[in-house]
């Protein structure tokens, strides 16, 4: 087995696939940053021919982190493989990801190939790759559902054609743990050329069974795991990154091995995916949940005070949660603030951290101590935020069982006036989005619309998510305050903002 595993994050390219996860190119380009801290070998940054934005991140990823190989991912046809090599032009560490699916289903009613035309496409895909970048990996797409001695085949070829990693996926999370290790065994024994390359795996969670598959895969002899912070990606997801490293870590007696991972910033690189992506840890997920260190029962909490690997098998500090937490209110300085922010793992410029702190001090009068979440929640928004165009001043709503809906607005634009408007809608959300509509000029159609209460208590700050149409693009905007319909005007402000920040002949109303 292999001393070292290779962890390839694949949270800005599988992880973005999940539905609802669209993240903007300062946003990948930040998580890229805090996956270098936490020091992963691989980072696929994107599918660079799939759009302009996916390619432009890819580039910037290529262009502004150093010390970790940047992937991107093509399939195995020449204009993909150029546009992920053009991407790459200024990675320190490139690597081009090509894929072919090789399944009997793939090959019959997706790509309608024999059997042969996908190993010459292989081959081809691997070659072109190399004229650019000398570290090519290649991807047996749905290669748990191939047959075993036609993938020894695809894989023995794309070795001799220069593949320094063969990737196997259970594309479709169909594969069970004993399958999937003896299919990696079968390569073991049966590729000639075998020892030329790393074999990675990469595991979705259709069935449960990502991480459990891809241990199993480890134990087999597989040298790279393909993963995702939180498990996020396509349908149900991918093997999460926190709980493969941590198993490993954990059972060292097991699995004999290790990753280069540094732990302790497994909490801050989850809680920034979540927040920047939108998409929720569950609290009772291993590793970064919630609850994943909480203690309730009595007996329990008996056991941790008297020893506590009684019932806990993982350290708290060694995936990065602080055990005491300083609690912050309105009598909390700068100093104190700054410092939080730090240990959270998050970097602010100057001007965000100004904003951030006077959204702070704006809560902190309103709610008796501030928790991480809301400084989590607080820094979220300021990093989303659009600044400048629209300000919410103030605002009034009026309803109840026999009243009209009614909501009033005031905004302060740009140039510093400010422009009032009145209206009546089916409820107060409604109204105070066409209030903001009147205000802006710019009319969006609500598509999704959340609520989430960042911590516990009645003075818990809440948290509005919601996605807006625009002439048939689709904008998120979020935003937190201790009062609900505040929180939902600046959210629809936020994605309002982006809107306008976008449209290039975009005039502020008179
Ligand atoms: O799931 C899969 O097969 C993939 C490949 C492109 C590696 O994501
Ligand atoms: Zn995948």
């Amino acid at each position: 087995m292999a001393d070292n595993i290779i962890i390839f994050d694949t949270t800005l390219r599988d992880g973005e696939q999940s539905p609802g996860a669209g993240l903007d190119i300062n946003e990948k380009v930040q998580i890229a940053r805090q996956l270098t801290l936490l020091n992963v070998d691989v980072i696929e940054a994107g599918f660079p021919v799939s759009s302009p934005g996916d390619f432009e991140s890819v580039r910037r990823i290529a262009q502004e982190i150093r010390g970790v190989s940047v992937a991107g991912l093509a399939r195995a046809v020449e204009k993909d493989v150029d546009s992920a090599a053009k991407a790459l032009e200024k990675a320190e560490r490139p690597r081009i990801h090509v894929f072919l699916a090789t399944s009997e289903i793939h090959r019959k009613y997706k790509l309608l190939k024999a059997k042969e035309e996908i190993i010459n496409l292989a081959v081809k895909g691997v070659k072109h790759a190399l004229k650019y970048v000398s570290d090519v990996e290649f991807s047996t797409e749905d290669a748990s559902r191939t047959e075993l001695d036609f993938l020894i085949q695809v894989v023995e070829a794309v070795i001799d054609a220069g593949a320094k990693t063969v990737n196997i996926p259970d594309t479709v999370g169909y594969a069970i743990p004993d399958q999937y290790a003896s299919i990696i065994r079968g390569l073991k024994e049966n590729v000639k050329n075998i020892h030329k390359a790393v074999i990675s795996v990469h595991c979705h969670n259709d069935l449960g069974l990502a991480v459990a598959n891809s241990l199993a895969a480890v134990k087999a002899g597989a040298q790279q795991v393909e993963c995702t912070i939180n498990g996020i990606g396509e349908r149900a997801g991918n093997a999460a990154l926190e709980e493969i490293v941590m198993s490993i870590k954990t059972r060292h007696d097991f699995y004999h091995c290790s990753t280069r991972v540094v732990t302790k910033e497994l909490i801050a690189t989850s809680r920034l995916v979540s927040a920047l992506t939108g998409l929720r840890v569950q609290r009772n997920k291993a590793i970064v949940g919630e609850n994943a260190f909480a203690h309730q029962s009595g007996v329990h909490q008996d056991g941790i005070l008297k020893e506590r690997t009684t019932y806990e098998i993982v350290k708290p500090e060694d995936v990065g949660l602080q055990k005491t937490k300083l609690v912050l209110g309105k009598l909390s300085g700068r100093h104190a603030f700054k410092e939080r922010i730090k240990e959270l793992g998050y970097e602010l410029s100057e001007k965000e951290f100004e904003r951030a702190f006077e959204e702070f001090k704006h809560i902190a009068d309103k709610k008796k101590e501030i928790f991480d979440e809301d400084i989590e929640a607080i820094i979220g928004i300021e990093k989303m935020e659009i600044p400048g165009i629209f300000q919410l001043e103030s605002l009034s709503i009026t309803c109840g069982p026999n009243a009209v809906p009614t909501a009033g607005v005031r905004l302060r634009l740009q140039d510093d006036r400010v422009v009032d408007n009145v209206t009546t809608g089916d409820g107060p959300i409604d109204a105070l989005f066409k209030a903001i509509d009147l205000s802006t000029g710019i009319s969006g159609k609500l598509q999704d619309y959340n609520i989430h209460a960042v911590t516990s208590g009645k003075d818990a700050m809440g948290e509005v998510d919601l996605n807006i149409d625009v002439d048939g693009k689709i904008i998120r905007g979020r935003a937190v305050s201790t009062d609900i319909i505040e929180a939902s005007a600046k959210a629809y402000l936020n994605a309002i903002n982006k809107v306008a920040a976008s449209k290039l002949n975009y005039t502020l109303p008179h």
